[in-house]
Parts: C-alpha cells; sequence; structure tokens
C-alpha cells in the first residue's frame, strides 16, 4: 500500500471543518487590523533563503528541499517571510502601498527529523509589516498574535519578548555569550561547539539538555549589550504591550533560529506542545529588505503553526453536518422528485443531500444519523401520490408532514 511521505499529515474531513474555521477568523481578525492577504509562490530560487535566513542556520544547512532546474536550484518554502520580502520588492509594493500590512496562510517546507509537532510540512499564518519601525507597531503586532490565540480558543500560554539589539547590539551579545562559554565549552554539544566559532547565538537556541543547562547557568543581561536607543525603544514595546494589557514575560535568553532578526523578537509558547513548544515565533528584521534589494525598510512579523495551534486547542472535533437535510427518496418515482427538489434547496443556499442508494427506511435513517443531519426528509411513492412529505427533526424525533411547495419556506 502506497503512504504518506513522513513527517506529512492528511486533513481529513473532520479536522479541515477545525482548519476552515480557523482560517475564517484568522482572515476577519486580519482584516480589522488592516492586513491584506498575500499569496506567494510554494517554490522560490534556493538563494533567497540562503541570503534571507543565513548560512549558517539550521534550515539551510539540513532542512531545505530542493530541486535542481536547467537554470539553477530552486527550494520549497521552508518559512514565508524570505518569499514576502522578494514579492514586496519585485512588485514594487512600497509605492503601491506605503506601510505593507501582509497576511498569507500556507504550507511549509522543511526536511526536519519528524517527531511531535515537528513535521516535513507544516502550514503558517503568518504577517508581515513593512515600512515603519515604531515600537507601538511591535507591540500592535504581539497583541495580534495574542488575539488570534484567543479567537483559536488556546489558553495557558506565554508570550516572551526580548531585544537583540541592533547589529552592534548583537555582536556584542554574541561576543558577551562567547566570552561567558569559554570554561564551559566542554559540556556543550559537538553542533553547539562549533556554533561558538561562527553563531554563538544559535547555541541560546539549542534544545540539547546539557547545552540548556549551560545556557541557563550564564547571566545575560540587556544592559550589558543593547545601546542606549535599542534599549530605550524595547522600553516603548513594553509600554504598548502594558497599554494593551498583554500578558508577557522578558527573556533576555531568547534568540530566533533565523540570521534575520534584529531588534525585538518574541515567542509563545504551551507546555502541553512538549519539547516542540513554540506556537508562534516572530520579530524585527529591519535590514533584510535592503539586504534583498529594496530600499532600508525596517519590518516585523510572525508566524504561526497551524498544526501546532491544533494540538494546543485540544485536537477539537467541530460538529459537522449540523444544518444538514437528509433526503431519503424511496422509489423511482421519489428519485426523480430528489433530483428537482435537492437543485431547489441548493440554489437557494440550504445544506442538502441525499445518496440515491437507499434500499430500506431503516438503513437511510441511520445514515442521516452518522452524519448528523438536522433533519430527514422522506420521499416515498405514496407520499408522491399524497402530494405530503414528511420532516423528521433528527434531535427531537418529531415528525411533520409538509406540502412540497412548502419545504423551502419549513426548513429556512
Ligand atoms: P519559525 O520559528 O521558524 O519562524 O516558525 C514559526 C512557527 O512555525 C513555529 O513557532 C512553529 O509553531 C511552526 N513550525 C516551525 N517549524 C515547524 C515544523 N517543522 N513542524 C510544525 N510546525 C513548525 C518563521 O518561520 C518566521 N518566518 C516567522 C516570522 C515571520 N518572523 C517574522 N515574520
Amino acid at each position: 500500500m502506497l503512504k504518506r511521505v513522513a513527517g506529512t499529515k492528511d486533513i481529513l474531513p473532520e479536522e479541515a471543518s477545525w482548519w476552515q474555521e480557523l482560517e475564517e477568523r484568522a482572515r476577519k481578525l486580519f482584516s480589522c487590523y488592516n492586513y491584506n492577504e498575500i499569496r506567494t509562490p510554494l517554490i522560490e530560487e534556493e538563494a533567497l533563503f540562503n541570503r534571507s535566513l543565513g548560512e549558517s542556520t539550521e534550515i539551510i544547512q539540513k532542512q531545505m528541499f530542493l530541486i535542481k532546474g536547467k537554470k539553477g536550484t530552486y527550494a520549497l518554502r521552508p518559512e514565508g517571510t524570505a518569499s514576502i520580502v522578494r514579492a514586496f520588492i519585485e512588485n514594487n509594493l512600497a509605492q503601491k502601498l506605503g506601510l505593507a500590512k501582509l497576511y498569507y496562510i500556507g504550507p511549509m517546507f522543511r526536511k526536519e527529523t519528524p517527531q511531535k509537532g515537528r513535521l516535513r510540512q507544516f502550514h503558517h499564518i503568518g504577517c508581515e509589516v513593512i515600512g515603519s519601525r515604531d515600537p507601538f507597531l511591535d507591540a500592535e503586532t504581539i497583541s495580534l498574535a495574542d488575539k488570534l490565540l484567543k479567537e483559536a480558543g488556546v489558553k495557558d500560554y506565554r508570550i516572551k519578548i526580548n531585544s537583540l539589539g541592533c547589529e552592534d547590539d548583537k555582536a556584542k551579545l554574541a561576543s558577551n555569550l562567547r566570552s561567558g562559554l569559554k570554561t564551559k565549552s566542554s559540556k556543550l554539544c559537538p553542533d553547539c561547539k562549533k556554533r561558538l566559532k561562527n553563531n554563538a547565538l544559535r547555541i541560546l537556541d539549542c534544545k540539547k539538555d546539557a547545552c540548556k543547562e549551560v545556557v541557563n547557568s550564564l547571566k545575560l543581561k540587556q544592559e550589558k549589550y543593547l545601546c542606549p536607543e535599542c534599549a530605550d525603544e524595547f522600553k516603548k514595546v513594553r509600554e504598548g504591550l502594558d497599554l494593551a494589557a498583554i500578558d508577557y514575560e522578558v527573556v533576555p535568553r531568547l534568540v530566533r533560529g533565523l540570521d534575520y532578526y534584529l531588534r525585538t523578537v518574541f515567542e509563545i509558547a504551551h507546555k502541553e506542545l512538549g519539547a516542540q513548544d513554540a506556537l508562534c515565533a516572530g520579530g524585527r528584521y529591519d535590514s533584510l529588505v535592503s539586504e534583498l534589494g529594496g530600499d532600508e525598510l525596517p519590518a516585523i512579523g510572525f508566524a504561526f503553526g497551524v498544526e501546532r495551534i491544533f494540538m494546543a486547542s485540544g485536537c477539537p472535533r467541530p460538529e459537522a453536518g449540523k444544518d444538514l437535510t437528509y433526503i431519503i427518496a424511496l422509489g423511482v418515482q421519489a428519485k426523480r422528485q430528489t433530483v428537482k427538489l435537492l437543485d431547489t434547496l441548493r440554489t437557494a443556499g440550504v445544506r442538502a443531500d441525499t445518496d440515491y442508494e437507499f434500499k430500506s427506511l431503516k438503513g437511510a435513517m441511520r445514515r442521516a444519523n452518522d452524519l448528523a443531519a438536522a433533519y430527514a426528509l422522506i420521499i416515498g411513492d405514496d407520499e408522491i401520490k399524497k402530494g405530503i412529505f414528511t420532516i423528521k427533526d433528527m434531535r427531537s424525533g418529531q415528525q411533520e408532514e409538509v406540502r412540497p411547495q412548502d419545504i423551502l419556506d419549513e426548513l429556512k
């Protein structure tokens, strides 16, 4: 038997209705914040991600799905930010939109070792704002992420924030880290030993217990690396969050696994998720637009992992078929009548169905039950002769006789 690829998931109909509901709520919320949707291709040139995420990042080193083409190498997108910045520059959106507020929903691909909450194809609901460095915008962005989780019905999450500062501050943080780790490097995992030389900040993000222990023993203080301007901006971010009454923690060890971040970074974690506890991650990437050839435009954004929201919501199963009218056609004439009636009901926006296959009333009623239909409409050849159909309310069990011409009004 052919099976799905490891690390991918079939989203079956009962779960898909949860996805639709979440996506609809997310779209409404983004619209309230004046965002517009952007849809970019699933494949991009490999170089886009190499340049945006950083050559030494885990994603670039190990996780890209690459496709060799005649004119170069393409990659299945591992995340959305780089593509959106590329599309922003290529389509001249700075001129068209001014401050660009863009959201996206769709699949991402990373060649990871599959485990709980870590897939090779997963989905992001994310957004990017390009064109402002106001710290209150950072607070607004985090508050939007908080609202999205409330809409999804997720509870008990933690919003963690930090500032990496500007390029100079980030370099200072890395150098503080290297000196702090000098005497402890033997306890680090082999990957982190390498990172100590070429990307020390990544050590803060290592999920290995031994490395976490070493990192936890360090006393990292923002005062030691943030310049006055970045410190002041971070203060304003917190002020904005306080004004919006958002619960958050400042976690000086928080860095993100992508190189483009500067200044504010944040993560939303949920303890039920275990080792992969991040529901959402985001932050500022104030140099990326210019690094990819655009103007000097600061930017901020975030992305949620939809599969992880699903897990943190307790894997709900929304009720399907609630308002379905199920037509039970018994006999040849009844089937003909059903074809016409279904068309009338559906044209009027009433959810209605049949399966044309009924052999007995009992079997058909069982099927209506399985579908959790709200009503069963029974049409037999006798009913057609009499000109009266029977509607059964599947919840109360009550039956009522209706004339064919009154059915639509009755159901509406
Ligand atoms: P990220 O931290 O790589 O950030 O991913 C964001 C979220 O996607 C994670 O917090 C997690 O919920 C989910 N996620 C990541 N990898 C997987 C996986 N293998 N399986 C399931 N879920 C996963 C970004 O991608 C940035 N582009 C976010 C951003 C937008 N920053 C600024 N703007």
